[in-house]
């Protein structure tokens, strides 16, 4: 079944310079290596809005964030062949609120793969990929500094809200009401 949503959801962004970037679920095992490099190579700006907070990378949290069942937790890699290696150059993933049918969502790019479309496009792709699974909503929290996630969100239809629960600015959309 999970090969099958491998499958499902694997798909190539091209850049403007003609290389390709794989969009495709995270592979638990496989990637927890790729998955340490990405996380503990971000630059401390990249990481503190990716966590709304400093957030110490260790190989043991990284371990628990490859856990994915691609049902109630998803990870979606952005993956570049480099020629020697493939790396993962972004993560977008989404958590699943049992009771609420609700996904709190984040996304982060790493620094050096910036401004080149895969931010939004990897949003796109989750959205479709959480729709297809049944998700009702995704949502996320974002400093309110972050500009750049606030118009990328907008662009992508999420309406801007205020969380008061969460002292938190945020925004939502709505995919199997
Ligand atoms: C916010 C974030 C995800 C955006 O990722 P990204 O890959 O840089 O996003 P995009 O490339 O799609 O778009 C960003 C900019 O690049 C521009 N761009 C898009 N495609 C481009 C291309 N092919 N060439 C050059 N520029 C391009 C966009 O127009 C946009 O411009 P703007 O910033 O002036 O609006 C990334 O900056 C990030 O990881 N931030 C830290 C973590 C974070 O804030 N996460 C959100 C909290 S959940």
């Amino acid at each position: 079944m999970d090969e099958e949503l491998l499958k499902k959801f694997e798909t190539v962004y091209n850049l403007n310079d003609g290389r390709e970037v794989i969009f495709r679920p995270l592979k638990p095992k496989e990637d927890i290596e790729k998955l340490y490099q990405f996380y503990s190579t971000l630059s401390k700006e990249k990481n503190y809005l990716r966590f709304m907070s400093y957030r110490r990378v260790t190989r043991w949290i990284v371990e628990d964030w490859a856990n994915v069942d691609y049902h109630q937790s998803m990870s979606l890699v952005a993956v570049v062949d480099t020629g020697e290696t493939c790396i993962i150059v972004a993560d977008s993933r989404y958590f699943v609120d049992k009771t609420t049918g609700a996904a709190e969502t984040a996304i982060v790019v790493h620094n050096d793969w910036q401004r080149k479309g895969i931010g939004t496009n990897l949003i796109l792709h989750t959205i479709k990929v959480a729709k297809e699974m049944g998700v009702k909503k995704l949502f996320a929290y974002v400093s309110a500094e972050n500009k750049k996630i606030i118009r990328i969100g907008k662009v992508l239809g999420f309406s801007p809200k205020w969380y008061p629960d969460m002292g938190s600015y945020g925004g939502e959309l709505i995919l199997n009401p």
